[in-house]
């Protein structure tokens, strides 16, 4: 469909009470999530399915194709916009049912709709989904509920409002000082205040000035910048625009998205076109005199490109490596220039604050971190997914009130939040409130919104080293201290995981975090011992249980294990004799044992047993006094 130019901030308001006008008014409507997570679980087959069966039961129906839910774990989710009744885990083959009972007649199909794990019940709508209950949705108010690949559908839930009112009612200064007002943190990690950036942008003379939204997220286990793109690119665009109007002289802008991230790639390739079109972007922009175009450049899937300078070497074609700061990108960023880099989350939090206002934004959240946060929530919880929370809210709520508690109603262990960078939280810390500040206190970190949580099976030397060998395989080895500090680090926790741990091993792997923390370049490399170094703050006792004692309090270590034969049950056939390398199943007096000191722990005779009689146990063994152990790290 062709669009005419907008040539001033009215005519947004005309075009948003004519797509009004026109919207159906009969006809029935659902909503399928399309987001990465339903799609990987067939939603597009339930689209196309839905839209055969309403025509051969000559219904009119309109398939609205959305962006994240929020509860992927049960996508494909579909919503009856009618009475909102919600479904899940749907199926292609469930259309027809859908469409005969549940649209033409008004009746809910009970195995479709969500059981809630606190409740037990099955609930009709949004609302009665716990998971719901305590989430704030300022940034994700879109998602899930318009077509990411429909302007107009942005329009009409109130987008570019925003940008209308701070080009023609608001100074550049005056759009400043709001963003400062609110206070907001950015999103991206480090939670540096965005207005505070946008100044020092500002106070530096140029005539070129650049602005970059970081949506190369790496960490393992996020998701929150994606789904946020693919499902609402429009509002990131948004923030930008105001952003290259309150910084000034800034007429390019740059969004780096992950390669690994399609889908998020063409919605944002769409919006960008459709807001060329209308004249959001490109050449003055509502008639304000403001010219701003803006450029996706896709990332390679390096997690180092998503830390700011390596970003900016990386858009200018260059290796993705970071540089000594100062000077500040704010003064010397893209090719030179003074440049303004906020993540994702960031940007589209610019839009609400502008159009309700700083006090507004403060009233949400704490003092010192106002506003709310996207997670990425996963692990051991019942309902996995994707959360927006106040600031403040405790990791209690979080677990047991929106993830529904600990899968098999298993004791909680710890949160490990913030990724790679981030810290893992015990259940002493439980009732929490988590904000910047406060997580920081702990030894933990907001980072991006990566919120895995644990529970007794989980060994946390285990979680530590997995988390390390990312950031061991990721450090760009430009400095030694992280390229050559991660990598030792990295052979003693291995070692101890194996049982092949020393006495000492705790300390020198807190000795070279510290180092590492004091002396890397970058992020990267000052936060990669903090899974390691919080683990051993707060799970001490696990570490010395594998390194003296060969125990591993989760069971979940293979090399700690026991194997034995259970002779009672055991069928003498031999499978496992068989399967043995290492020749450590021997037969005596008519039975199998299996001889420790050949046993090399690989579990292929449990893999063979045709009776499931070779077992792997844990036994604490007295401690070891000394370092009379073989085969340590060092
Ligand atoms: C290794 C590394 C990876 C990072 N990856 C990202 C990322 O994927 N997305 C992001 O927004 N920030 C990332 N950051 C933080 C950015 O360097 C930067 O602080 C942030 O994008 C600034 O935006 P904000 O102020 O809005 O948070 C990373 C930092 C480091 C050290
Ligand atoms: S700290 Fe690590 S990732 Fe950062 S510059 Fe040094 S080697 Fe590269
Ligand atoms: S675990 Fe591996 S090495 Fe040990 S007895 Fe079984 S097959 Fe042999
Ligand atoms: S495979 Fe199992 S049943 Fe067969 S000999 Fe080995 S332990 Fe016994
Ligand atoms: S992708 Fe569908 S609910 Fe998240």
């Amino acid at each position: 469909m062709a669009r005419n130019r907008l040539k001033n901030p009215n005519d947004l308001g005309l075009l948003r009470e004519d797509i009004l006008n026109k919207k159906a008014l009969d006809g029935h409507s659902v909503k399928v999530c399309c987001g990465t997570g339903c799609r990987a679980s067939g939603a597009e087959k339930v689209v196309s399915s839905l839209m055969s069966e309403a025509a051969r039961a000559g219904l009119d129906l309109e398939v609205r194709p959305t962006g994240c839910q929020g509860l992927c774990e049960k996508g494909p989710i579909v919503i009856a916009e009618a009475d909102q009744t919600f479904y899940n885990k749907v199926d292609a083959f469930d259309a027809p049912k859908i469409v005969d009972l549940t649209l033409k007649r008004g009746e809910k199909i009970d195995r479709l709709l969500v059981q809630d794990p606190i409740t037990g019940q099955r609930a009709n709508t949004e609302e009665e989904i716990s998971f719901y209950a305590k989430q704030e949705r300022v940034v994700l108010k879109n998602c899930g509920h318009i077509n990411p690949e429909s302007i107009e559908e942005y329009i009409v839930a109130g987008g570019y409002q925003a940008l209308a009112k701070a080009l023609s009612q608001m100074t550049p200064d005056e759009v400043l000082s709001e963003v400062k007002a609110a206070r907001l943190r950015g999103r991206g990690g480090a939670g540096f205040d965005a207005g505070v950036k946008w100044e020092g942008a500002k106070r530096v003379k140029s005539q070129i000035k650049y602005i970059i939204c970081n949506g190369d997220e790496g960490d393992p286990g996020a998701f929150m910048d994606r789904s946020l793109l693919e499902g609402d690119p429009h509002a990131v665009i948004e923030g930008m625009i105001i952003g290259a109007y309150a910084v000034g002289d800034c007429h390019n802008g740059y969004i780096y998205a992950r390669g690994e991230y399609p889908l998020a790639v063409k919605n944002l390739n769409i919006a960008i076109g459709q807001a060329r079109e209308l004249g959001l972007l490109g050449k003055d922009i509502l008639g304000s005199g403001l010219d701003f175009d803006i450029e996706v450049k896709k990332g390679a899937g390096a997690f180092i490109c998503g830390e700011s300078t390596a970003l900016m070497f990386s858009i200018e074609g260059k290796r993705g490596m970071p540089r000594p700061t100062p000077p500040r990108s704010v003064e010397k960023g893209l090719y030179g220039k003074p440049t303004v880099l906020n993540n994702v989350e960031t940007l589209a939090n610019i839009g609400p604050i502008i159009l309700k206002g700083a006090d507004w934004f403060k009233s949400i959240g704490t003092e010192g971190s106002p506003g709310t946060k996207i997670f990425a929530l996963t692990g051991r919880v019942k309902n996995t997914g994707l959360i927006e929370v106040p600031m403040g809210i405790t990791i209690r709520e979080i677990i047991y009130d929106i993830g529904g508690g600990i899968i098999d109603d298993k004791e909680f262990k710890a949160a490990q939040m913030g990724g790679p960078s981030g810290g893992c939280i015990p259940k002493e810390h439980l009732d929490l409130h988590i904000d910047f500040d406060s997580l920081g206190r702990v030894g933990a970190m907001m980072g991006s919104g990566g919120l895995v949580i644990m529970d007794e099976s989980d060994c946390m030397i285990e979680i530590a080293r997995y988390f390390l060998s990312f950031t061991q395989v990721e450090s760009c080895g430009k400095c030694p201290p992280c390229r050559i500090g991660t990598f030792e680090m990295l052979e003693i926790l291995t070692s101890i995981v194996e049982g092949k741990g020393r006495e000492g091993d705790i300390e020198r792997l807190e000795e070279i975090g510290v180092r590492i923390q004091q002396t890397a370049l970058c992020g990267l490399g000052k936060s990669a011992p903090n899974p390691v170094l919080s683990t051993i703050r707060y799970f001490r006792d696990e570490y010395e249980a594998h390194i003296s004692k060969d125990f591993c309090p989760a069971g979940a270590c293979a090399s700690l294990g026991h194997y034995r034969v259970i002779e009672e049950e055991c069928l003498m056939c031999n499978l496992c004799v068989e399967a043995c390398a290492f020749d450590a199943i021997i037969e005596k007096r008519g039975s199998l044992y299996i001889d420790e000191v050949y046993c090399e722990k690989c579990g292929a005779c449990i893999g063979v047993c045709p009776t499931s009689c070779i077992v792997r146990e844990f036994v604490e063994r007295p401690a070891l006094s000394g370092s009379g152990k073989g085969g340590g790290a060092k």
